[in-house]
């Protein structure tokens, strides 16, 4: 499969689809330097063994695993690492795993002397096909996920569709729903093929969503517009992330980006996504009470004025950004959350 290309002027990189890619990742990386690799240990550890074996100065960090982790501490942490063993501007941070590790040696990378090099290799289907790739780069802070970080683009992405293999059924549902979420909101042909054909090959999959992702990212890198239809979802998906994380059945991100796409969808557009998302097994509904869904959606940190900035997707593939208060964010999960 040719690379793909993210095109931002001089921070262009390409993006690397291939099995084997783990194997051959000399032929990708420039590794003769000091390198940070991070990765954690819900990783195979094979992984980042792999990378290691060919770097000529390796530093291994291997962090708890979790969201929690992407914290100022292990920040902190890797940049000690980085200053102990005397990196320097020409060598690089490689990270090694899903969404948090990526986005934590991203803003290590991006913020040590002032950027140094950062390749992202994601293991996780929901980081290959988002966050590994589009420049977010952040830790959480004061109760706010991703509230301190940068735009700092990767100098390239290994995405090796192999190590797909040793990842969870339910981690990979969640890389199913951003990649439903991309063609949802934005490419009706991928989602009608994806409706209609259950054996699209996960490389094709992983590069159409990729493409969605490059187009939206390469008009709008920063997120002053057109990039906010990547939070298709995310609105009502990070409340119920809230609310969950404080009960015994804790939903994961992928999970609750699927429901919070269901509340935000027309009647015949959620018809079809809630068809795809049973698909993979994804949950479609949740029970909360108001009052727990109303904090959530007012510690939002898009929630300016009490409104907030939501992606609408009446029918498959055309997507409309709305400013709703969080009373009629609640009145749109009707009928797909139980309220009580
Ligand atoms: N994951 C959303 C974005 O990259 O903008």
């Amino acid at each position: 499969m040719p690379d793909l290309l993210m095109e931002l002027g001089k921070d262009s990189y390409s993006i690397i689809i291939e099995k084997g890619a783990l194997e051959r990742i000399t032929e990708h990386l420039f590794l003769s330097r000091k390198v940070l690799v991070v990765t954690d240990k819900g990783v195979p550890s094979e992984y980042s063994k792999k990378i290691v074996s060919k770097c000529a100065h390796p530093f291994l960090v291997k962090l708890d695993s979790g969201e929690q982790n992407k914290c100022p501490k292990k920040y902190l942490y890797l940049l000690k690492k980085m200053t102990e063993n005397g990196f320097d501007r020409h060598d690089c941070v490689v990270a090694v795993g899903g969404g948090v590790i990526g986005d934590l040696a991203g803003f290590a990378a991006a913020t040590y002397m002032r950027g140094i090099d950062f390749y992202n290799v994601p293991t996780t289907l929901l980081s290959q096909v988002d966050s590994s790739v589009g420049g977010k780069t952040a830790i959480d802070f004061g109760g706010y996920k991703n509230i301190v970080g940068s735009f700092y683009q990767p100098k390239k992405v290994i995405i090796d569709p192999e190590v797909l293999k040793t990842l969870d059924k339910r981690q990979f549902a969640c890389g199913m729903a951003e990649i439903i979420k991309m063609f949802a909101s934005y490419d009706k042909d991928s989602f009608d093929k994806l409706y209609s054909n259950k054996k699209m090959p996960i490389e094709e999959l992983i590069e159409r969503a990729l493409k969605v992702k490059i187009d939206v990212v390469s008009k709008d890198e920063k997120e002053s517009g057109l990039r906010k239809v990547l939070n298709f979802g995310h609105t009502v998906g990070h409340a119920l992330e809230c609310i969950s994380a404080e009960t015994p059945s804790m939903l994961l991100h992928g999970e609750c980006v699927a429901v919070g796409m269901l509340c935000m969808s027309g009647k015949d557009a959620k018809k079809q996504i809630k068809k795809l998302l049973e698909r993979y097994n994804l949950p479609t509904t949740f029970e909360c009470s108001k009052k727990d869904l109303k904090n959530a959606l007012a510690h939002d940190k898009k929630s300016k004025t009490g409104e907030i900035s939501v992606v609408k997707v009446e029918n498959i593939g055309k997507f409309e950004f709305k400013n709703k208060t969080h009373d009629e964010i609640i009145n749109d999960c009707k009928g797909v959350l139980k309220l009580l």
